[in-house]
């Protein structure tokens, strides 16, 4: 089961936005599913990975439109971007040893932090 949703109040009327926060949900929603499934840790540290990669993608293609439109929230904007960067990191470097509950409680801090930071933070790129 999915923990997470997209709907459409998270649309930013910008369909390439849009488009990379559906797949960055997506990614999560693996994440957890493998998690609750507990599969190898190959398995979920190659899904860990995935989001790296892909958030890593999906921030830098906000924070080059924000910087062409010379947005006021650049700045800060990245800076958020970089600190939920480093907790899926550490995710992946705890992963071995926290236990099940710390890596539930991170997984679901990052997914509330996207849905938080689409609806407000995000919301002020096309605003
Ligand atoms: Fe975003
Ligand atoms: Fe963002």
């Amino acid at each position: 089961m999915p923990i997470v949703e997209w709907k459409e109040s998270y649309s930013l009327k910008n369909e390439a936005l849009d488009k990379q926060h559906k797949k960055l949900l997506g990614i999560l929603n693996r994440l957890y599913d493998d998690f609750m499934e507990g599969v190898n840790d190959s398995a979920y540290e190659t899904t860990i990975d995935k989001l790296l990669a892909y958030a890593d993608y999906h921030f830098k293609t906000e924070e080059q439109l924000m910087d062409k439109m010379r947005h006021a929230h650049t700045y800060s904007h990245l800076q958020q971007h970089k600190v939920f960067y480093e907790n899926i990191r550490q995710l992946k470097e705890t992963a071995g040893q926290s236990s099940k509950e710390q890596s539930r409680e991170l997984i679901e801090f990052l997914v509330n932090w996207v849905v938080q930071h689409m609806i407000v933070e995000d919301g002020k790129i096309t605003q």
